[in-house]
């Protein structure tokens, strides 16, 4: 059994904030953002919005600090203040909600229930042990202060996604030991187009890096292909998958084909309801083609009245790649693939 902190039924106001019941552990570029938000619309699901990375980066923090609130009505956490970074996904940027820095979701966690000035925070890297009212009220007004996980009412689910998750050695057995239960989902798309898609992320911030083409091969004269390589080794999913094999059964892992998200977002939201046991709330109705975007749209964003896209930074551009290189790519991933439909039961058209 995961030990639980006594503070794991704190609660106040509207709710009580619990760890995550749904995880979106990946797979990076499949989709992840698309998903997340579209299921925000579901009354019954409350989702973080930034990427923690508990599993992965932030794991030694500890569970309060999954959870967040946890040090609220004490004077100050006993431990020095963690340094691990909530993951920072642009698309949250593009909402006008940057994620965060760590030190301000400390001081959040502080804040929300009897908060006093005369409470030591952590703010801007060092503790101020009594924070004069001005440095608080620019810091309460301002849309950086969020927490990691929402209050959920009964019934309600938790949601968090970190797509390195996937492909991180020790997330299954650290998610098992946490709770076993844990519905796990994972966005899959081509392989090919998935490195591609990396790859553009990383030269939208790096536009210095070598090209495609030549991150792709060892050597590129025998044709040898970098595995090693980030963009390469994601996409392998048989392999990834085996290791959560390992601890969870099949039934306890969803698998969205990231094209059918954009192909038919309807219809893989109506299996991600089914699969979490939520009612399908989530229909066609909510979507809409926006044909300058180029992606299925929300008609009206959670908690809002108005359309909702993605970020500029979801549904980029890729630039043309060497169609030989793709081709040697295909012939790469082919073998994973047929390994990872027969896995899975389902051949998501790859091939
Ligand atoms: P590209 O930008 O390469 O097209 P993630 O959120 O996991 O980083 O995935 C990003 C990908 O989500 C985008 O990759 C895009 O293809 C895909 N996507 C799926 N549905 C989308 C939607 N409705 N709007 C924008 N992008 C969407």
């Amino acid at each position: 059994e995961p030990r639980v902190s006594p503070l794991s039924s704190f609660s106040s106001g509207s709710g009580s904030k619990k760890l995550p019941q749904a995880i979106i552990i990946g797979v990076k570029k499949g989709g992840t953002r698309a998903l997340l938000e579209f299921l925000r619309v579901h009354p019954d699901i409350r989702a973080v919005g930034a990427e923690p990375h508990f599993f992965d980066r932030n794991y030694d923090n500890g569970l309060d600090w999954y959870r967040g609130g946890a040090f609220v009505g004490l004077s100050a956490p006993k431990k020095p203040p963690p340094t691990g970074h909530i993951g920072h996904d642009r698309e949250e940027e593009s909402r006008g909600l940057p994620c965060p820095p760590l030190e301000l979701a400390w001081l959040y966690q502080l804040k929300p229930q009897g908060y006093s000035a005369q409470l030591p925070v952590w703010f801007s890297n060092r503790w101020l042990m009594s924070p004069t009212s001005s440095v608080l009220s620019s810091v309460r007004s301002s849309e950086l202060i969020r927490d990691l996980m929402p209050k959920t009412l009964e019934g309600q689910i938790t949601m968090e996604k970190t797509p390195s998750y996937f492909v991180t050695r020790e997330a299954p057995a650290r998610i098992y030991a946490l709770s076993r239960d844990t519905k796990l989902i994972v966005v899959v798309r081509d392989p090919v187009t998935r490195a591609i898609s990396d790859y553009t992320q990383t030269l939208s911030k790096k536009p210095d890096i070598p090209t495609f083409e030549s991150l792709t091969f060892k050597n590129r004269t025998t044709g040898l292909i970098d595995t090693s390589w980030s963009a390469i080794q994601i996409g392998i999913y048989a392999k990834h998958l085996d290791n959560w094999l390992q601890y969870f059964p099949m039934e306890q892992i969803l698998f969205v084909s990231g094209e059918r998200l954009i192909t038919d977002p309807a219809g893989e939201l109506g299996r991600v309801q089914d699969f979490l046991g939520l009612k399908r709330i989530i229909t066609d109705k909510h979507f809409y083609f926006n044909q300058t975007k180029g992606f299925p749209c929300l008609k009206k964003a959670e908690g809002s009245s108005k359309p909702h896209c993605l970020g500029k930074t979801k549904g980029r551009t890729h630039p043309n790649i060497d169609p030989e290189v793709v081709q040697r790519l295909r012939d790469f991933y082919r073998p994973f693939n047929m390994k990872f439909y027969q896995m899975t039961g389902h051949n998501f058209g790859w091939d």
